[in-house]
């Protein structure tokens, strides 16, 4: 589908984003126009997508400039498309528009926080863009009253795109897509936490694998709605797992779907920080 970024450069055009805002989430996040404005003014980025035949913007991105690990850095705080409009590419072309942004300012990462329940949202950061995630926090912006967000600890990752890599550029291509779930499960990769009947297992897995698989529910916003204790069992669960999996080294690089919609993360164990070589005590070191 054909799809247009405009970058918003005015508080009427900032303001195009509020009614987006209130469909996805409801009147709870909205963020004041003249905030995104003076974002937008000092190195951040606002910005509204067209898909063709409708002449309402069907999304937007929003995002800020930062500072992480004494970098530069863009943190991204909102992506949104009209549940309408989904599947239709605008929400890569956004993507991409602040890619360049970004790129054009010489900034390498772009981060965003990020729930690890939502199937969708890390296929999207994970398969389509190429980010992985390697923190996790604990129910980060507390409790949130929005659609999307009530009922649940606002767990979430950090996720890091690192946006001038060949891998990054090469998966905005549609190039070395993810492999399907079933692939690596045949390839003997173990499970640390899986779904079966929709509720959580968690599993025991040989120290020291280099890959793990951990699964989530096919659909959260669904369990919340009929079933809350279910979905805060999830939670719990699942930031067990993920928390003791970062600490352990690994990233979660991959969401790895299977035929009947069934996802799960491939989490990655990373290589090890460079150590420094013991100084030899004869050694003296002049200033
Ligand atoms: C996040 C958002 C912008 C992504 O836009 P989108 O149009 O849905 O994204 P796409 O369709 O291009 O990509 C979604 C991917 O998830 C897959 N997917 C769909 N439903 C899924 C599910 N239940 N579980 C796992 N993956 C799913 C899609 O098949 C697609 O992957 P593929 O391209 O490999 O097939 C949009 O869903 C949205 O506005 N969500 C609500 C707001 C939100 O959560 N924003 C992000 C946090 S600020």
């Amino acid at each position: 589908m054909e799809c247009t970024v405009v970058v918003a450069a005015s508080v009427a055009e900032c303001a195009l984003t509020v009614p987006i805002s209130r469909a996805v989430w409801g009147d709870e996040t909205l963020v004041p126009p003249p905030l995104l404005l003076a974002a937008a003014h000092n190195g951040g980025f606002v910005a509204l997508g067209y898909v063709a035949g409708d002449p309402e913007p069907a999304g937007f991105v929003f995002g800020f400039l930062g500072i992480r690990d004494f970098h530069f850095r863009h943190h991204s705080h909102m992506l949104a498309v009209r549940e309408a409009h989904r599947s239709s590419g605008l929400a890569k072309a956004l993507k991409e528009a602040q890619r360049d942004h970004c790129l054009d300012q010489g900034i390498e990462v772009v981060g965003w926080t990020m729930d690890p329940l939502e199937g969708r949202n890390a296929r999207f950061s994970l398969g389509t863009l190429g980010a992985f995630a390697r923190e996790y926090h604990r129910d980060f912006y507390g409790a949130m009253p929005d659609r999307l967000n009530t009922g649940l600890a606002t767990d979430r990752f950090y996720v890091e795109w690192p946006i001038g890599h060949q891998r990054t550029y090469g998966r905005l291509r549609g190039a070395d897509r993810p492999a399907a779930l079933e692939d690596a499960e045949r390839e003997g990769i173990g499970y640390l936490l899986r779904a079966e009947d929709e509720r959580p297992v968690g599993l025991t897995v040989p120290r020291g694998e280099s890959h793990l698989l951990l699964g989530i529910p096919r659909d959260t916003q669904a369990i919340k709605r009929d079933d809350p204790a279910l979905a805060s069992t999830w939670r719990q669960a699942t930031r067990a797992a993920f928390e003791s999996a970062f600490a352990a080294g690994y990233a979660a690089v991959e969401f790895l779907r299977a035929a009947d919609g069934h996802g799960a993360y491939l989490l990655v164990q990373q290589p090890k920080p460079r150590e420094e070589p013991a100084a030899d005590p004869g050694d003296e070191v002049g200033v």
